[in-house]
């Protein structure tokens, strides 16, 4: 099988505690993967290890082969807490990623860089009116925009650069019900249509199974012991209805096994114990 993204052996030590350790993950180009676990287990910094702002202190984060010593525009990142650059319109913060790799933060005042502009701009309107925004928003500032609004111009900024590799941190958890529900189906459609390859990290056991292709589970044995995948679950097609959702028994049979695999099987026990 090819692979875009191959984990190995990661080790991450923060402040001596080991939070990750003989971590291992390959993940094909194309993939949708979902990453569910319980709070502090590791999620975020696995999302940060393949992005490249961190680098592990052991192990090894292979992209199509190659270890990247920082991020690049191959790998989008919409971060757990998104910021917004507050002092900027909605269409200059989409823009601002391709206008600065393209011309630095100083080579803006040539004729050419005028025209690049435009042609962002373009793609900032249509990656806008894709993800279901106004064009009158393009004007506002994130303060004058809804969480969800937010959420999207997140969301365009990142797929702007067009990245190879989409890493998704918790991007839907503070949207109301209504406003996930149409989020998802959005990103799953971006999903199909541009063929990139996506991690998602949420806490919801049902979003990750409906998102994904696949299902990875960070779990821990106990609060001391560092995270390891305790489940890697593929979620197949023919499981879904037209809805795009699994059938109700197969959701169910699944939900079962991530939420099992993200306790540990020691709480498990201890529930089952308790319950008896
Ligand atoms: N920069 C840091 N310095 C010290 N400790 C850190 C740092 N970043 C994360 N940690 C610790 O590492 C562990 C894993 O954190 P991480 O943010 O990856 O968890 P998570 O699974 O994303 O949690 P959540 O579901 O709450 O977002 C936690 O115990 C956290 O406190
Ligand atoms: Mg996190």
């Amino acid at each position: 099988m090819a692979e875009l993204i191959r984990l190995e052996s990661l080790r991450v030590v923060y402040s001596q505690k080991v939070v990750l350790d003989g971590l291992d993950l390959t993940v094909a180009p194309g993939e949708f993967v979902t990453v569910c676990g319980q709070t502090g287990c590791g999620k975020s910094t696995m999302l940060r290890l393949i992005l490249g702002s961190e680098q592990p202190a052991a192990g090894k984060v292979l992209i199509d082969g190659v270890q990247l010593p920082r991020p690049d525009r191959n790998r989008g990142y919409v971060p757990q807490k998104y910021s917004l650059f507050p002092d900027k319109t909605v269409l200059e913060n989409i823009t601002f990623g391709p206008e600065t790799e393209e011309f630095g933060l100083l080579g803006r005042l040539t004729p050419k860089f005028f025209k690049r502009r435009e042609e962002f701009r373009a793609e900032a309107r249509r990656l806008l009116q894709q993800m279901g925004l106004q064009q009158a928003d393009a004007e506002k500032y994130p303060d004058q925009l809804s969480g969800g609004m937010q959420q999207r111009v997140a969301i365009a900024q990142a797929l702007i650069m067009r990245p190879k590799i989409l890493l998704m941190d918790e991007a839907f958890s503070a949207l109301d019900p209504g406003t996930r529900s149409e989020m998802q189906k959005l990103v799953r459609n971006l999903w199909r249509e541009t063929g990139t390859t996506v991690l998602f990290v949420t806490h919801n056991i049902a979003e990750a199974i409906y998102l994904g292709t696949r299902v990875v589970v960070l779990g821990k044995e106990s609060p001391e012991t560092p995270a390891r995948v305790t489940l890697d679950l593929a979620v197949p097609e023919d499981c879904r209805t037209e809805t795009g959702y699994p059938r109700r028994e197969d959701l169910e049979r699944m939900m079962k096994q991530v939420e099992d695999a993200a306790l540990g099987g020691k709480l498990e026990l201890e529930m089952a114990e308790f319950a008896g």
